[in-house]
């Protein structure tokens, strides 16, 4: 593995785009890490000189309504294809895990299209997002898209200040909004009332989500007037779209159960175990009173309560956190182990769309 350069990063998204698009250009669909002043990461590995396995990394914190836990979101996992099935892919992959821990990542996120080969690696399902189909049996309920048009940059103030009205969001600052706003085949339309933009919503990422609305912000009346329109603009040429909601957000799901849309409750990614000591740091701001976590070892934490002291392991750190569909199985052994009861956990994070990589 090398430092990172310009060189590099363009080599490794030489690689990337060989791979994982065909030879098509994907550094747009990807500010954060390709953009100039980027804070986002590659690694690789190199043998004479060329990349032969890498991947995107960036460090990112994930707001909940009950606690900030800091995380590194990982991509575009790429081994070129002649050298496959050496254990470079593994490889590149681990040293991203130790280097995203080391720099304070208490977990590591990334969204996998074949989980099989990340499960083999020790990731596990994380968290939970609820997805709703909105097809001619439902649109019809939508409300119109009155003082709907598309999103131009000057609505990028609005945009972002609806985005960070979301209790469980990854933290943006508005640059990063803006860059991700211009993300390509991605089609952003805004609510406008009397002068002020109440509500956006995103359809389609690059190569991605084609026909989802992945990210929006507002109440349901500055939202749902957006999904109306998208769903005008797509119901020629799809059947039906479908919208990401978080658990977080209820007034959403609620009108999707009253309009009768079919919804699945899915994983909100995979997730491995990152550095203990800022997990344990993390369980302590949700613990109360009386109940202490601490780090004993880069896999176990001890959790001590009035009643005495559990080992977590690796996967069960994860699944105390954050399990998938809210499965609270995990904490209430803790709880019955230490001796009383942690309303705060599970935590229900949520990853918009803009941020995924
Ligand atoms: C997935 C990938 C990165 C693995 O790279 P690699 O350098 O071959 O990785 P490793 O050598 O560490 O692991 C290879 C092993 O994984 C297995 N494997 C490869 N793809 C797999 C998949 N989708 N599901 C399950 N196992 C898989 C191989 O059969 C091999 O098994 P073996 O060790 O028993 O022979 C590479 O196959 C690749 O670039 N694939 C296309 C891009 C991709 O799918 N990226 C992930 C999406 S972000």
């Amino acid at each position: 593995m090398t430092m990172e350069t310009t060189t590099q990063k363009d080599a490794a998204l030489a690689l990337m785009e060989r791979v994982l698009r065909d030879g098509r250009p994907m550094a747009r669909e990807y500010p954060l890490i390709f953009e100039s002043n980027a804070t986002g990461k590659v690694e690789t590995l190199e043998e004479n000189d060329e990349v032969v396995s890498t991947c995107a990394w960036i460090a990112r914190t994930l707001a909940t309504p009950t606690a900030d836990v800091p995380t590194a979101f990982i991509g575009s996992v790429a081994t070129s294809p002649s050298i496959r099935g050496r254990g470079l892919g593994s490889r590149v992959l681990a040293e991203t895990l130790n280097k995203a821990s080391s720099q304070g990542a208490a977990l590591s996120l990334l969204w996998a299209d074949e989980p099989e080969w990340y499960q083999a690696r020790g990731w596990i399902p994380f968290g939970t997002e609820n997805v709703y189909v909105i097809e001619h049996g439902n649109a019809i309920l939508l409300p119109e898209p009155i003082g709907v048009r598309a999103a131009t940059d000057a609505d990028t103030d609005a945009i972002h200040s609806l985005y960070s009205q979301h209790a469980s969001r990854t933290l943006r600052i508005k640059e990063e909004t803006a860059s991700l706003l211009g993300i390509p085949n991605m089609q952003t339309y805004v609510c406008e009332q009397e002068g002020e933009v109440v509500g956006y919503a995103c359809m389609g990422r690059g190569e991605d989500l084609q026909h989802v609305i992945h990210e929006w912000g507002g109440s349901p009346d500055g939202v749902l007037p957006v999904v109306s329109q998208l769903w005008a603009k797509s119901r020629n040429e799809s059947e039906r779209i479908f919208m990401m909601v978080p658990d977080s957000e209820p007034d959403f799901r609620a009108f999707f159960k009253f309009v009768k849309a079919e919804g699945a409750q899915g994983v909100l990614a995979m997730a491995h175990l990152g550095c203990t000591k800022v997990m344990a740091s993390t369980f302590n701001s949700l613990f109360p009173e009386g109940v202490t976590a601490t780090a004993t070892s880069a896999e176990t934490i001890d959790v001590t309560g009035p009643k005495g002291t559990l080992r977590l392991t690796n996967h069960e750190i994860l699944l105390a956190l954050c399990p998938p569909r809210g499965d609270r199985r995990v904490v209430d052994v803790i709880e019955q182990e230490v001796g009383t009861a942690i309303p705060n956990l599970p935590v229900s994070p949520f990853v918009w769309g803009l941020d995924s990589i």
